[in-house]
């Protein structure tokens, strides 16, 4: 008898294929996440759950779920998940790092440069038939080139962006709760307090995990020490960025332009003011989303299922505490 196993949402069909050899699969094939109540009922026999970041696991779905050995979630992220409340039942929780980094580093690059050079605007106008001739003072923005870029979180998706920004001539400046002198010799980094770092920055881009202590870590304050040319950009978690004080910064000047492709709430209601804003592109959280590596996601998401199903260790754990470790 394979083993019972419920997958949120239809993945990549290199993972698909691995979950179905091995396990008996039900899966939602809805477009839009499993309403709460069906994922509570269909975890109820189940003894692995694959499921993305649009489904909270918690002490409540894991009551529903007595028999499931294994959480395995379709991102490097897992704050969607209830690491402690996993580990307290004994289940091994994964994710999928690394295969995403450049992909998305590159996507928080296009983000920058496409809010620098305000090309979503530029397209807009085009769009619009109001391309009349050649404009000296048309869409002017900022220079990339040279300018100094503020990385928050310089984990591997803000390294990779670091390197990216080597090759734009930039002063690379860095805030973590860790130093890493390594990198800073690697890459050429400064290291700085936060409050300096946002004082500095002509781009300040955030790459850090969404915990209790960085919830709205972007706030009214924050802004304030911002450059009035400056621009944010987020391709981390949403909650990361205050979203009306992020309004006010954007309307009042206070910073020139925002880029994110993640918001709170997410998906962003359709009657937030941000969306009436000319300086903001919202993109809706496809930071991984390249054929390539949404593949190897799905497939490290369903080897993780399958190891912990065997009661193998989970190739990528993120509580090894389980181990006894
Ligand atoms: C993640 O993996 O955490 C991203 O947000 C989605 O790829």
């Amino acid at each position: 008898m394979k083993p019972k196993v419920f997958v949120s949402r239809p993945i990549p069909e290199q993972g698909l294929r691995l979950v179905r050899e091995s396990c008996d699969m039900k899966l939602w094939e809805g477009e839009l996440p499993p309403p709460r109540d069906v994922l509570l009922d269909e975890v109820k026999d189940i003894e692995g759950l694959l499921c993305l970041l649009t489904e909270r696991v918690d002490a409540e779905l894991l009551d529903s779920a007595p028999n499931v050995k294994v959480v395995s979630n379709m991102a490097v992220g897992f704050d969607n998940i209830h690491i402690a409340e996993c580990t307290k039942r004994g289940i091994p929780v994964g994710n999928t790092p690394g295969v995403l980094t450049d992909t998305t580093a590159d996507l928080a690059w296009a983000l920058l440069m496409a809010a620098a050079r305000r090309i979503v605007e530029g397209t807009d106008h085009v769009r619009a038939g109001n391309w009349k001739t050649w404009g000296p003072m048309l869409l002017m923005g900022q220079d990339v080139y040279g300018a100094t870029l503020g990385i928050i979180g310089l984990g591997r998706i803000g390294t990779a962006v670091a390197k990216r920004a080597r090759g734009f001539g930039m002063r690379i400046l860095y805030y973590d709760i860790r130093r890493r002198e390594d990198l800073e010799a690697e890459w050429g980094l400064e290291y700085k307090d936060f409050d300096a770092l946002l004082k500095e920055s002509d781009f300040v881009t955030i790459h850090t995990v969404l915990s209790p202590q960085t919830h709205h870590l972007i706030s009214e304050r924050e802004f304030g020490l911002m450059k009035e040319t400056a621009v944010l950009v987020n391709a981390a978690r949403g909650p990361i960025v205050d979203p009306e004080a992020l309004y006010r910064a954007l309307k009042e000047g206070q910073i020139a332009y925002a880029a994110l492709d993640v918001t709170e709430p997410e998906p962003i209601n359709m009657d937030s003011p941000l969306l009436e804003l000319d300086n903001i592109i919202i993109v809706p959280h496809i930071g991984s989303a390249s054929y390539a590596t949404r593949g190897k996601m799905a497939e490290m998401a369903a080897r993780n299922l399958i190891a912990g199903l065997k009661g193998e260790r989970l190739p990528t754990c993120v509580n090894p505490e389980v181990y006894g470790e």
